[in-house]
């Protein structure tokens, strides 16, 4: 049953129960007061001393698991706020932190940083409660770091795919009850309905340059999005220490920040569609020779930050996806087959069009910022003195620039294109 999985037909990954705005109990107070004023204590730049004169609270007034979720959504909001809200990131995490943020954890199965969940899943409310929060025209964002319309619309744009994608969860699962029982028709039908959810997935993702502006997103929203894996650039060389104050010897720990690489919607569609993604930089005819190590595999380490029973049924649906099978076996059926090539079109036509945005609002932006940062350097300064280049400070794009990482910590560019081509392999009449 999708209820198990925390997923509901109508609202799939998305909670069905609206997400709460603010904690109820007055016990949290101190929390949603810090997270309703994130802004002003960035920019003072006084949120480490706020949370430092923080009680540590305790979980045991969480009530049910919207609660649950808030308590994730307003800590992390925290953490990352801690973290990057200074001249210098800072390692180590207290426990008015750290204490309740790992409990919050275990119960939900997520790991201590911002995640896809923290950000868009759990954080968005109806602008009119009397109108259904389904659409653009009719969300907003909770909390985010910098109160800009750009970063409410980053957030929000994935919500609206989520909520678009919804359908296809008990859509593709009846049509792999159809494969099983040898029901072309239906399959190709389920098939062909798909297809239009990630062709409407597409257009929404596009609507990003509406009211997200490159300049915006990468020096001001991106830096509180990342995370503490290969972040030595950026000055976190060894991660956080999350300190819980029990005093036991506490380990630097590393994770990586919130990537929309975490949506299970997008993963969903490669499972189901029979989609296989290597580890970066390893070709089809590579994986013919079993390799002694096994590789990193990002997308597949990505489910490790998705909610627990989102990740759980991923791994369910990967064990009974036939479609690509069943596909395969009735090469004759050209309705059948055009229907899941079509898929396939659709799903490479998003990640290409994603590859874009990511030049658009990162690569490019990158170059600017180095180019600008050298400019500095011989004295030819165009930024606001006393400004501090977030993006430069945390990215580590010195002019000596090395590696350009996305938040998640992959190596952008080509990973994006190797995972672009691999949504094509499948396809029965290669285009
Ligand atoms: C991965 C950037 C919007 C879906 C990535 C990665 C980057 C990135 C840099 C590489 C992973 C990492 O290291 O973080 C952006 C930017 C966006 C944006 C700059 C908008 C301004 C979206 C949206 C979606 C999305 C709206 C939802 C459909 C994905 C997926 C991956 C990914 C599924 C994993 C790679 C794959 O499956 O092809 N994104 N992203 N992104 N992003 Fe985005
Ligand atoms: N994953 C996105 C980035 O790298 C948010 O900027």
């Amino acid at each position: 049953v999708l209820a198990d999985y925390g997923i509901s037909p109508d609202h799939g990954f998305l909670p069905s129960e609206l997400p709460l705005v603010a904690l109820p109990d007055p016990y949290y107070a101190k929390w949603e007061a810090i997270v309703s004023n994130l802004q002003a204590l960035l920019l003072s730049k006084r949120i480490r001393s706020t949370v430092d004169r923080l009680p540590v609270l305790s979980t045991s007034y969480l009530y049910n698991e919207n609660e649950w979720r808030r308590a994730y959504v307003v800590l992390t909001f925290i953490l990352h706020g801690y973290v990057w809200g200074g001249d210098r990131p800072e390692e180590v995490i207290p426990p008015q932190i750290t204490t309740p943020l790992l409990q919050v954890c275990e119960h939900l199965e997520v790991p201590p940083v911002a995640t896809y969940a923290s950000v868009c899943l759990w954080n968005y409310k109806p602008i009119f409660p009397d109108e259904p929060a389904d659409t653009l025209e009719n969300l907003a964002s909770i909390n985010t770091f910098t109160g800009s319309l750009d970063e409410h619309w980053f957030y929000l744009v994935s919500v609206a795919i989520e909520s678009r994608g919804a359908p296809s969860i008990p859509l593709m699962l009846q049509a792999i009850a159809a494969a099983r029982a040898g029901n072309s028709e239906v399959v190709t039908k389920c098939l062909q309905a798909l297809a239009e959810v990630i062709d409407d997935v597409c257009d929404l993702f596009q609507r990003v340059y509406e009211n997200c502006d490159p300049h915006v997103f990468y020096h001001r929203i991106r830096p509180y999005l990342a995370g503490s894996k290969n972040m030595a650039d950026a000055g976190l060389p060894n991660g956080l220490l999350y300190d819980d104050g029990t005093g036991k010897k506490t380990e630097y720990r590393q994770y990586g920040g919130g990537s929309n690489a975490q949506s299970s919607l997008i993963q969903f569609f490669d499972i189901v569609l029979g989609v296989d993604h290597r580890p970066t930089g390893v070709t089809k005819s590579d994986t013919a020779v079993p390799s002694s190590q096994p590789r990193h595999n990002f997308i597949h380490e990505m489910r490790e930050y998705m909610p627990g029973p989102h990740r759980r049924f991923l791994e369910h649906v990967n064990s009974v996806a036939n479609i690509q099978a069943y596909v395969k076996s009735h090469q004759s059926d050209r309705v059948l087959c055009i229907a899941y090539d079509a898929c396939l079109a659709m799903l490479r036509n998003l990640r290409d069009k994603h590859i874009q945005i990511v030049s658009r609002y990162i690569v490019v932006k990158s170059r600017e910022a180095r180019s600008q940062s050298s400019s500095v350097s011989n004295g030819l300064s165009m930024n606001r003195p006393g400004a501090m280049n977030l993006a430069t400070v945390h990215h580590g794009d010195s002019s000596s620039n090395k590696k350009l990482r996305g938040t998640g910590g992959t190596a952008l560019i080509p990973f994006l294109k190797q995972a672009r081509d691999e949504t094509g392999e499948p396809a029965i009449n290669s285009w």
